[in-house]
């Protein structure tokens, strides 16, 4: 069945969509984009999402192009109109079409794109026998703080893992792990303490990172914002990452090698229990 679409003020049926060959979206890759949640037919953290879509747009001078609450809006009645109980709502905003040129046009119009997708996020199969990862070069741009359309290089780390028979791929630079293809990554060493690298350009600050290191200072874990490499990753007693379509998911080996016992953990586990509950509470009460 065909999906509603939303496009530059249009609900659309999706093959009814369209944008400009001109837009620089597609011919630079300059736009932003953002991945909410939806649970229960509700959006999950879409204040963090919509906050980090502003900084995004302010570090490239793109102009916002609706409110959060016509931003919002939108994000809802796509749900609504296309029955979406659990999945995703993508949304892009690009500096809008002008004649080719490598410096930003003046007065362009952005565009704003969204659309829905199906997924079973909490009834995930591959979060009860978690997911394996290969290591692969960081050779991304330097800005991975801005969440940018310009994918190609984590569309690559995806396909080396695929080719490798391993779920995802963990990034590396300069001898430590930067993130995962779209997501950010975690361990629990021996001596039980959380680790995730810090925030900077080189790693996007996840909402769900955010969520979940909430969550751990509340369960009063041991936190450490530091970078690790894949060595002590192999080392640790569990490993996982977060994203708004994976929320916490296990990660047992890495580059063919078992994290721990090789079966999700307990601390990832019981975060990924918690960060579910505390999306759903958050829903019941709006
Ligand atoms: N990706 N790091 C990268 C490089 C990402 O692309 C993402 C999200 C994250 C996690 O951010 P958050 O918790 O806010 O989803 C970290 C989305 C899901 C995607 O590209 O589909």
């Amino acid at each position: 069945m065909s999906r509603i679409v939303y496009v530059n003020g249009a609900y659309l049926p999706e093959e009814e969509a369209r944008i400009s060959v001109f837009d620089r979206g597609f011919l630079f890759a300059d736009g932003v984009y953002e991945v909410s949640s939806v649970l229960r037919g509700k959006l999950v953290d879409n204040q963090g999402h919509l906050a980090r879509l502003h900084r995004s747009l302010g570090e490239l001078d793109m102009a916002q192009p609706a409110s959060d609450a016509e931003i919002e809006g939108i994000q809802k009645a796509l749900i609504e109109k296309n029955g979406i109980v659990e999945g995703l709502v993508y949304l892009q905003v690009t500096r809008g079409a002008a004649d080719r040129d490598f410096a930003y046009p003046e007065g362009a119009r952005p565009s704003l794109v969204m659309f829905t997708q199906q997924k079973n996020v909490v009834a995930n199969p591959q979060a009860d026998k978690g997911i394996s990862v290969i290591a692969v070069d960081d050779i991304r741009w330097k800005r991975r703080d801005i969440k940018s359309v310009g994918l190609l290089a984590p569309c690559m780390a995806k396909m080396q893992a695929k080719a490798a028979g391993a779920d995802d791929a963990w990034m590396v630079e300069d001898g430590y792990v930067t993130e995962g293809s779209s997501n950010n990554t975690f361990i629990v060493n021996a001596e039980g303490t959380l680790v995730t690298r810090q925030l900077g350009n080189e790693i996007l600050a996840g909402i769900t990172r955010a969520a979940v290191l909430r969550l751990a200072e509340e369960q009063t874990l041991k936190l450490e914002q530091r970078r690790f490499t894949v060595e002590e990753a192999v080392n640790a007693r569990e490993a996982f990452i977060t994203s708004a379509t994976t929320f916490v998911m296990p990660v047992v080996s890495i580059d063919g090698k078992p994290v721990g016992d090789g079966r999700p953990g307990e601390v990832t586990q019981r975060l990924r229990e918690l960060y579910i509950e505390t999306a759903i509470d958050a829903i019941d009460q709006c």
